[in-house]
């Protein structure tokens, strides 16, 4: 899994190693761009991120006043310590403590998606707090009535002034704080990047080599490059009654989508627990488990998912399992889970 690294890649990397996190000193940089990743899709052109409209977007993310009654901020769902997803909840849990059907996704390294949601429903970032705001089990609020709230509030005239250079609250300008929040929470600095970027002193133990070893032939086909995921909707067995949710089918409305969801990224994935767009599972243990001897059979199953001879599944012996499980943990970026700039 190692990259060649070429002369661009030098002078990033001085960029990445220098902008040292947690560090009150430093002067604001804007996301970083990590040498192991491709190039961002989101256009930070379009929105260039300055340090206003982080703070910005950071305080609109921790503010329950978007939601109807204001009871529940963004950041209620989505927590800094679990790389902002929702620990111990199968599902969202939002507005009167009404559930969602799905699980919720973590925000982390969002310049890079090319879809949204399990299903990949929304196609651009600055589209995805409307869905939220608007959802009627997670903040069940008239986007028209957050910007009324924010224009009559005592603070945030100055501080869209201050990151837009006027206090006029428009939708465009709360969507591209929030998203200038969001793109700033760059996770790439586990044990594995350290090791994959050729850090001094960064090495792995054998048997989380091993486990990467085993991961690449078993599973990087479809949790594929640095971001562990190739973006693409698949069935990857966890159920065969797809009445709930059809996945990535209420997207496209073709019969074969019917229970693809999306490959998620496997970064800090053992913060994120519970798992799968379902939350079906607790543990990493549980999820090995699922593939080596739980897959379930249904049309759009994973060819992958079908082996020479019809058994379904990836074969994964105990001890294969626990090296894998250590491979695993070594995309947890505690630098991350950690840091003061995304906290509350
Ligand atoms: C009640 C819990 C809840 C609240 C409140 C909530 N979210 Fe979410 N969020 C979710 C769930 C659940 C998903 C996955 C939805 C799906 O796939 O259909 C999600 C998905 C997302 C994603 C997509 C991540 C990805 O990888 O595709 C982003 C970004 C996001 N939320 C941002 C926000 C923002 C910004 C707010 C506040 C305006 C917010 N969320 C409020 C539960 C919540
Ligand atoms: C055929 C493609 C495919 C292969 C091969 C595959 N996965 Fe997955 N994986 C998925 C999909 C799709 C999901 C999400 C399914 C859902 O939620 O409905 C997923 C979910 C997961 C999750 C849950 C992540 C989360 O945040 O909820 C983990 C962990 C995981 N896979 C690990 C692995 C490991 C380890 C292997 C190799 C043993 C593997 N996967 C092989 C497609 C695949």
């Amino acid at each position: 899994m190692k990259r060649k690294i070429g002369f661009a890649v030098i002078l990033l990397a001085v960029s990445f190693s220098s902008c040292k996190k947690d560090d009150p000193q430093q002067p604001f940089t804007g996301p970083l761009l990590p040498v192991n990743f491709p190039q961002p899709a989101y256009d930070l052109t379009l929105n260039p991120v300055t340090e206003a409209g982080f703070a910005l977007g950071k305080k609109l993310f921790y503010d329950p006043l978007l939601s109807r009654d204001t009871t529940i901020a963004c950041a209620d769902c989505h927590i800094s310590f679990a790389a902002f997803s929702h620990p111990d909840h199968a599902t969202s849990h939002g507005i009167d403590g009404l559930f969602g059907r799905r699980n919720t996704l973590p925000i982390q390294n969002m310049l890079w998606k090319t879809g949204f949601f399990w299903d990949g429903g929304v196609p651009n970032l600055d589209l995805v707090p409307l869905n939220a705001i608007q959802s009627p089990v997670e903040m069940d609020e008239d986007p028209a009535r957050v910007l009324e709230k924010l224009r009559s509030h005592a603070q945030y005239p100055a501080l869209f002034k201050q990151a837009f250079g006027s206090d006029e609250i428009t939708t465009a300008r709360f969507l591209q704080a929030l998203s200038q929040f969001m793109v700033m929470l760059v996770s790439a600095d586990s044990p594995y990047d350290r090791y994959v970027r050729n850090e001094p002193g960064a090495t792995l133990t054998a048997e989380e080599l091993e486990g990467l070893s085993i991961f690449q032939q078993k599973c990087a086909s479809c949790h594929a490059t640095d971001q562990f995921t190739d973006q693409s909707y698949r069935n990857n067995g966890i159920i065969n009654d797809f009445t709930l949710d059809r996945g990535r089918n209420e997207v496209s409305s073709l019969p074969d989508d019917i229970g693809k969801f999306r490959v998620p990224s496997l970064r800090n994935v053992a913060a994120t627990a519970p798992y799968m767009h379902n939350g079906k599972f607790k543990t990493l243990e549980s999820v090995l488990d699922h593939y080596a001897a739980g897959v379930k059979d249904s049309p759009s199953l994973d060819p992958l998912l079908r082996q020479p001879g019809g058994a379904l599944g990836i074969p994964l012996t105990d001890i294969e399992k626990g090296r894998l499980v250590a491979f695993l943990k070594t995309l947890t970026d505690e630098d991350f889970l950690r840091d003061a700039r995304f906290a509350q």
